[in-house]
């Protein structure tokens, strides 16, 4: 891996110009990009096991509908990035081999445990809004592909973001029971939803370089706190309180402040020891070895294609 400098590279950057596939680029910067693009495709497709656990027992035709629609976007999230770091030299297997064997990471939050309905909109809420202050600045990041590719995925973002809020208003206006159910799921995701955002900028590894190739528009500090201020207000409407004693505003910052994150439980969940990563690889595994037989005959199917004579 070499960092010699490469034509034009650094000028594209700074004219704000994307960097396209056949570009010159440092091999350090194609390699972050790999990295970053595969484990946020890794984290789309992961991320379709908690919720649905649910489609099965949604409370309405209309609520199943609407999960079910929520659930494969994501995997068509997930496609979309896995082709766009196909782009960088990278094949599908490759990305996909290092998932399964545990060498790449996906998103913490996805190891978590969804114990009522109350999960699912607090997900689309929480999650799906944490993601879109997270995915909005890579619409404008500085390789192609990835930023062609988040333009379609933040839409559709916003519609989940919107159905979780949504199911929420529905749920608050219910029974004391079904109050409590999400008060409950409020609790147990705010946490794990601040730590999506990374590390705190000091101990994050890649901010540095990610910011000076435009990778990163915004340090995780930064999206963190953007989400807190957003997501504040958005909780009072709803009428549930937020489990952080600390959380209140600070005008002379012109932001919330709010309590310190249990980093202890990000590294033991991003190791592997979370509630539900053992649950989550076996899924993948075991959907992976049961899709065996269509990529076979996929290959097939294509190899005949190709050896079949053109009249
Ligand atoms: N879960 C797991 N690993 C995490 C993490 C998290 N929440 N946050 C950081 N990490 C890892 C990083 O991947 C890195 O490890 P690596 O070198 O092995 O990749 C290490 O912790 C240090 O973190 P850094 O801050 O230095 O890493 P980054 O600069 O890559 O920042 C990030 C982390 C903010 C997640 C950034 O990678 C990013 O913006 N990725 C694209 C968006 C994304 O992947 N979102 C995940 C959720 S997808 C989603 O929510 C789908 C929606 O539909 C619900």
């Amino acid at each position: 891996v070499t960092d010699a400098p490469c034509a034009g590279f650094d000028e594209k950057l700074a004219a704000d110009i994307k960097i396209e596939p056949s570009d010159p680029m440092p091999d350090a910067y194609r390699k972050t990009l790999i990295r970053q693009i595969s484990q946020h495709a890794h984290s789309e497709i992961v991320g379709m096991l908690p919720e649905g656990n649910w489609i099965t027992r949604a409370p309405t035709l209309k609520r199943k509908a609407i999960l079910l629609a929520k659930v494969q976007d994501e995997g068509g999230h997930g496609l979309y990035l896995y082709a766009a770091a196909e782009t960088l030299g990278v094949s599908r297997d490759t990305m996909v081999a290092a998932l399964l064997d545990g060498s790449a990471k996906y998103s913490s939050i996805f190891n978590y445990p969804t114990l009522s309905w109350a999960d699912i909109g607090v997900i689309g809420w929480l999650v799906d809004g944490a993601a879109i202050t997270n995915q909005v600045p890579l619409c404008r990041c500085s390789y192609g592909p990835y930023a062609r590719a988040m333009v379609r995925v933040c839409k559709e973002e916003s519609f989940h973001q919107r159905q979780g809020y949504d199911l929420l208003v529905a749920m608050m206006k219910g029974s004391p029971a079904q109050r409590a159910m999400v008060q409950e799921a409020v609790d147990r995701w705010w946490w794990p939803v601040l730590m999506m955002f990374g590390p705190h900028d000091q101990d994050s590894v890649h901010n540095g370089t990610s910011m000076k190739w435009g990778i990163k528009r915004f340090s995780n500090d930064d999206l963190r706190q953007k989400f807190v201020d957003a997501t504040v207000p958005q909780a009072e409407v709803l009428g549930v309180t937020l489990p952080d004693p600390d959380l209140k505003w600070n005008a002379e910052r012109g932001h919330y402040d709010f309590g310190a994150i249990d980093w202890e439980e990000f590294w033991q969940v991003v190791k592997g020891n979370g509630p539900c990563n053992r649950e989550r690889m076996a899924a993948r595994i075991k959907a992976h070895e049961d899709g065996a037989w269509v990529r076979e005959a996929a290959r097939v199917h294509a190899e005949k294609k190709i050896a079949r004579p053109t009249h």
